[in-house]
């Protein structure tokens, strides 16, 4: 792998911004904005309410003037976990709020019970339907939250209500990842009131009213974290554009210590990996500015190319090896055990026909196969596009034939 990529627009900060649309009136610019199916399925939803979309390049229109439904149903909506943060806005404009239960990859329960509650402390009462949830609020008031975990998607849907709720709500043990701090920032160009973003205190005071904005989009840390792994496992060499260094976290340092040279400023990263990687002895997952769970899969695939033994835990979500069987194709030697497992390096991994079972772990095995010898047949790629706008493109810059 050897090349420059601009790398595309983040999936996890458009999908709660393009939620925060429907809380103001008015025409939303949204530069960078990826052209992935959860974005498509969430427009669909955009347009169920009543909004007006329209794409120019990567450029995003969405018109909110018309808002009129509080329910939506669109054909995507059970498919995309995203789906559950317009509890949040179309509670927050409206009081009032129908969806159909979120879907998303199978990677574990993720139960909606913190966002529930938050919600529920803010005014709002929920019922449940068999294949729907809807809520209601006479108003919404602020208030003292606490989160028993620092849930991105629960933080998010705070964030939403409250920014128009009567008085001040205060969210203790609120997640710090990245995308809450762009939506933050997309919100207060809307005209909201949040302090503390980035913080696990975060301080919203309610506005009367929001209105429409331009932002930019910024590029996917997991989009760019998938890449780096890849030109590791490849001895290549990469520098990614247009990404905030902040965003990575620690995955800079990691990369070091897997041997690769790294240079990195505050929008770009450039990695050289001139050996075999070495092994980590423990890496555990964890919430931001931890080691990200989206990228748990593509790290497991370039440690079994690593000399010597690396062990994963993953402690956010309990079903996230579904990938350790398709790299046992490859000729990867892992154990895994509940939310542990055990890389046994220096293997070298031939072509087989694999199967994509989720996002992450897809984007994965595309990296692992161009780590293998041979050719590798790879199946279930609607769920890679779900995140990576073209994933064939993106290779073909970096020096890959596809
Ligand atoms: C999570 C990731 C996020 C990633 C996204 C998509 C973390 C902390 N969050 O966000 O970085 O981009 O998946 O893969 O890594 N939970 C509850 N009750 C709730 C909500 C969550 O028990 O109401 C639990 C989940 O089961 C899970 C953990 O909290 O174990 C993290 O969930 P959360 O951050 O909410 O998940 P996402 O918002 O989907």
């Amino acid at each position: 792998m050897q090349g420059e990529l601009l790398v595309q627009g983040s999936k996890n900060a458009a999908l709660p911004i393009l939620a925060a649309t429907l809380l103001g009136k008015g025409i939303f610019i949204l530069h960078h904005c990826p052209r992935i199916s959860d974005v498509e399925h969430m427009l669909e939803l955009l347009e169920d309410a009543g909004c007006r979309v329209r794409w120019e390049g990567h450029m995003l229109i969405v018109d909110t003037r018309e808002l009129c439904n509080y329910r939506v149903s669109g054909t995507g909506a059970g498919k995309m976990r995203s789906t559950v943060t317009l509890l949040g806005s179309i509670l927050g404009r409206m009081h009032q709020v129908e969806i159909p239960y979120p879907g998303g990859c199978t990677i574990g329960k993720r139960p909606i019970d913190l966002h529930l509650r938050g919600l529920e402390q803010l005014g709002a009462v929920f019922e449940h339907q068999e294949h729907t949830l809807s809520g209601k609020a006479q108003i919404l008031h602020g208030a003292q939250i606490y989160l028993d975990f620092p849930s991105v998607g629960a933080t998010e849907n705070v964030l939403l209500a409250a920014v128009l709720a009567e008085g001040t709500t205060v969210l203790h043990g609120a997640a710090m990842e990245p995308e809450i701090v762009e939506l933050a920032d997309f919100l207060r160009k809307m005209g909201a009131d949040v302090h503390g973003d980035g913080t696990p205190v975060i301080t919203i005071r309610g506005v009367k009213k929001l209105h429409a904005a331009e932002y930019i989009v910024p590029s996917d840390r997991i989009v760019a974290g998938t890449y780096l792994f890849g030109a590791v496992m490849t001895m290549g060499e990469v520098r990614l554009l247009h990404i905030p260094l902040s965003h990575l976290g620690k995955l800079p340092e990691l990369l070091e210590q897997m041997g690769a040279v790294v240079e990195a400023e505050e929008d770009w990263i450039y990695v050289r990996m001139d050996r075999q990687c070495r092994s980590i002895p423990y890496v555990v997952t964890a919430p931001f500015p931890g080691f990200p769970t989206d990228l748990q899969s593509a790290l497991m695939a370039a440690l079994s190319t690593a000399s010597g033994m690396s062990f994963i835990e993953e402690k956010i979500f309990e079903a996230r090896f579904q990938i350790v069987e398709e790299l046992r194709k490859m000729g990867a030697s892992i154990s895994s055990e509940e939310s542990f497992a055990l890389i046994d390096g220096d293997a070298r991994l031939h072509g087989a026909r694999v199967e994509a079972k989720e996002l992450r772990g897809g984007a994965a095995l595309i990296m692992a196969a161009l780590a293998a010898e041979g050719e590798t047949c790879i199946s279930g790629m609607e769920y890679v596009c779900r995140g990576y706008e073209n994933i064939n493109e993106d290779l073909k810059n970096l020096g890959i034939m596809v």
